[in-house]
């Protein structure tokens, strides 16, 4: 199966190219990106790395990749600063992101060909990839909160010392400052967080606005976030191509789950070889179903305001 990611050249792009090598699932991986010489050097970079990981085809170009894909991975656009939030990026974003969206359609997707929208703000841009791309809803997918619940998992588990691959606790909503902790479900080694040796909600509140405040915490120290971001683009893309219907909280469009309707936002998703295969409405405590829906609220007015400068693709 092939995977071209669409600023392959950049630090996000790189770095899933890198992930997905590690992975050794994706049998082709291509780094698409409007510099070409920086595609192909990290396309050589990660080539060079192959005798000891995986038998893979990795290359580099433009857009003639994208008919023969069954994964375009889409992260060119801008970084934001550390003091701007992803939702203020949406002016000068969006506008990179229509023209790469005209791009890939005339390219030629092929019928089966799943999107993974990564570029920010990810909800507002999964929701226009959805409604422009020709393919079904459940095609497109974006990062949405699995990158924030990764995060979240690993500043857990290292407060309380505990296995980072045993630590469970999702963030689900906006990826960005409207996201919901959900604490109801939150659990290391099967045993509720809550009831962890050395657990408080003193604790808990302090790591969620770490988490929170985590992409800019790392854009801060290093100009923009780039490994983590990339294992979680992996964990996406290899549930697509092993077809594993791992219940991810991803972004989608969605159409009432928990009552919330055309508006992408992250909630727990299966995820396989067609895409969003499913969501799971995960029983919530009352005011994380609020949380929910004032994530969708507050991303509805830049949807809208989006929507009119974007017209139809
Ligand atoms: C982050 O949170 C790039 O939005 C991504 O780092």
């Amino acid at each position: 199966m092939k995977v071209s990611i669409i600023g392959g050249g950049g630090l996000v792009g790189s770095c899933a190219g890198f992930a997905l090598q590690c992975g050794g699932v994706a049998r082709e991986i291509a780094l698409l990106d409007v510099n070409a010489d920086l595609a192909a050097g990290q396309a050589l970079d990660i080539l060079h790395g192959g005798p000891s990981v995986a038998d893979q085809i990795i290359s580099s170009g433009s857009y003639e990749h994208v008919p023969s894909s069954d994964v375009v991975c889409i992260t060119a656009g801008l970084r934001r600063k550390p003091d701007e939030s992803r939702l203020d990026l949406i002016n000068r974003n969006t506008d990179l992101f229509v023209q790469i969206l005209q791009q890939v359609k005339a390219a030629g997707l092929k019928p089966s060909a799943k999107v993974l929208v990564v570029s920010n703000p990810v909800d507002i841009l999964t929701y226009v990839a959805a409604k422009s791309l020709g393919l079904t809803e459940q095609q497109v997918i974006g990062l949405g909160t699995q990158l924030d619940t990764i995060r979240f998992c690993s500043l857990i588990a290292d407060h309380l010392k505990a296995p980072a691959t045993q630590t469970r606790a999702l963030i689900l909503g906006e990826h960005g400052d409207s996201m919901v902790p959900i604490w109801s479900s939150a659990t290391v080694g099967g045993l509720p967080l809550e009831k962890y040796p050395n657990w408080s909600n003193n604790t808990g509140n302090q790591i969620f606005t770490r988490t929170k405040g985590s992409g800019a915490e790392v854009i801060g120290k290093k100009g923009g976030a780039g490994f983590a971001v990339g294992i979680a683009i992996r964990d996406v893309i290899e549930s697509i191509l092993l077809d594993s219907r791992k219940i991810l909280p991803v972004s989608t469009v969605q159409s009432g789950c928990y009552g919330i309707r055309d508006v992408a936002l992250s909630v727990p998703t299966v995820v396989g070889s067609c895409g969003a295969v499913d969501r799971i409405e995960l029983e919530l405590w009352p005011k994380e179903m609020q949380g929910l829906r004032s994530s969708a609220s507050a991303l509805r007015p830049t949807l809208e305001t989006v929507l009119k400068r974007v017209g139809k693709i």
